[in-house]
């Protein structure tokens, strides 16, 4: 198979908000207990935060994580978690039928940001609660000092305020199965509310309103016009949430599904400018993907789960190379939106549908770590638009390239990286890509995810059967980057 790559150097999609590389960390299975914290272990530091998760958090690079949750939050008591850790209440998860010990909380998760070098997206719960609890928890964590709850933040240890910039409020609302289910009139309204008065507490925060649980939600469209209406000037974005799995074993629907994702932040991006011009506003609401991932090898085993443990092995998805090249056409389609894309979280970070697994003598990496450390690391800068002209199929969510591939330019590092997905199960890709105005320019590595095996996965007896090579064999030379790209693989060609 052949494609062609067009792209100018004055043709910019938009910079890359570093927040696009998120992560979640929510109070659900291994996340937090075994997952990030655990005291007594010997890779865990005196606060009990694991230092060999930590370590390859930040091989990562991960801006921004958003916590507790999830559809946990949606019956959290955020003050259970803070103070004596003695004194700290047991309580039902109604979310994932667990005992949370609340043991680890908020301030324990801001040290946690410092450690990983990371910042707090922090959800409130709009579910089982309201205005009243959003105030105080914004109080508790922004206000410096000489009120009830900043004072009780500064006796709990915690002298200077968090400062959290990014708040969500509430999650999937939009779902019947999250506690304290909302129409989407209620919701707006009562997002709307919450948010004025948590910008009364600082003014300096931004808001994600909840957009829906998925596309496939019948309230999609609808949800998003009606949340707006009434939020409108209270909040900054909407957020996306999707998931995706193989459950039929159909690699070349499942590897399609990109493009759904693609007609979702379409979509969106649409009700979005149409609610703008719908209330004559200057204001741009812009997208929050704060969930997104492949989720689905766990659901049978989860299905046996018995109700009211402590830290249960839950949503323990084990990925294999297929998956991996999922998430690398999804990063694609969200660098290709990183004009609206302001905000995105790869869902989880740790053990939960995750790219960092641990058992109690070390950590390792799932296949999906690395195309997810790969744009991390390499794909900051400037979006240029990629004009990919590639074969297509028919898939369940419409034409589908064979090809997915995305260019960015680091002006400052004087750089230039591609990502670029080959789908075809069969066939290799020759790729050519006009780069005249990086005539000076050649290929400074070639990394290349790829295993003759669909199904092959990392787990802590062989972490690196699926890991990457630098032996891809891009080519660039008097402005011209070529290269023939293998059947099923995930590509990063950095130039400079
Ligand atoms: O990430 C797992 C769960 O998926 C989250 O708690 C919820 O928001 C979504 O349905």
């Amino acid at each position: 198979k052949k494609a062609n790559i067009c792209v100018d150097r004055e043709f910019i999609v938009g910079d890359v908000d570093q927040r696009i590389y998120g992560s979640f960390i929510e109070h659900l299975g291994r996340a937090v207990y075994e997952g990030i914290y655990q005291p007594g272990n010997p890779l865990a530091d005196e606060r009990g935060l694991r230092q060999d998760v930590a370590k390859l958090i930040r091989e990562i690079g991960v801006p921004i994580v958003r916590y507790p949750g999830g559809n946990f939050v949606s019956g959290y008591h955020w003050e259970d978690g803070v103070g004596p850790k003695a004194e700290r209440p047991q309580k039902l998860d109604l979310a994932w039928s667990v005992v949370e010990t609340n043991q680890f909380g908020l301030n324990e998760f801001m040290d946690w940001t410092k450690e990983v070098g990371t910042e707090a997206m922090m959800a409130v719960n709009l579910g089982t609660r309201g205005v009243e609890d959003a105030k105080n928890i914004i109080e508790y964590c922004n206000i410096k000092e000489g009120s009830y709850y900043s004072d009780l933040r500064v006796q709990h240890g915690y002298k200077d305020p968090h400062n959290i910039k990014l708040w969500c409020l509430g999650n999937e609302m939009d779902g019947p199965w999250q506690m304290g289910h909302k129409t989407a009139k209620e919701y707006g309204r009562l997002a709307a509310e919450t948010g004025r008065i948590m910008r009364m507490v600082d003014s300096n925060i931004e808001l994600v309103a909840c957009g829906s649980s998925s596309l496939y939600m019948d309230t999609f469209a609808q949800w998003e016009e009606t949340v707006l209406d009434e939020a409108y000037d209270q909040v900054d974005y909407i957020s996306l949430h999707q998931y995706y799995g193989n459950h039929d074993n159909d690699t070349k629907n499942f590897l399609a599904s990109s493009v759904a994702m693609d007609e979702f932040i379409r979509s969106v991006v649409s009700i979005c400018d149409y609610v703008k011009v719908k209330k004559r506003s200057h204001k741009q609401i812009n997208l929050s993907f704060d969930e997104w991932n492949v989720w689905y090898h766990s659901n049978e085993q989860d299905k046996q789960l018995e109700k009211w443990v402590k830290v249960p092995h839950q949503l323990e998805d084990i990925y294999n190379f297929e998956d991996a090249l999922l998430v690398g056409s999804m990063l694609i389609t969200l660098l290709k939106y990183c004009d609206r894309v302001k905000i995105a979280c790869l869902a989880q970070l740790v053990n939960v549908i995750a790219p960092i697994m641990t058992s109690d003598s070390g950590a390792w990496k799932q296949t999906i770590f690395y195309p997810y450390m790969h744009t991390s690391v390499f794909g900051r800068g400037k979006v240029l638009h990629t004009l990919v002209k590639s074969p297509i199929y028919e898939s369940k969510h419409g034409d589908a390239p064979y090809l997915d591939a995305v260019l960015i330019e680091n002006e400052e590092e004087e750089t230039l990286t591609l990502f670029a997905v080959n789908k075809s199960l069969d066939e290799p890709m020759e790729v050519k890509c006009e780069l005249r105005q990086f005539k000076e320019y050649s290929v400074v590595e070639h990394q290349v995810l790829y295993h003759e095996d669909l199904k092959a996965e990392n787990t802590q007896a062989h972490p690196n059967n699926v890991v990457p090579y630098g032996n891809g064999n891009g080519k660039l030379e008097n402005g011209v980057l070529e290269t023939v790209l293998s059947k099923t693989s995930w590509n990063v060609i950095r130039m400079k």
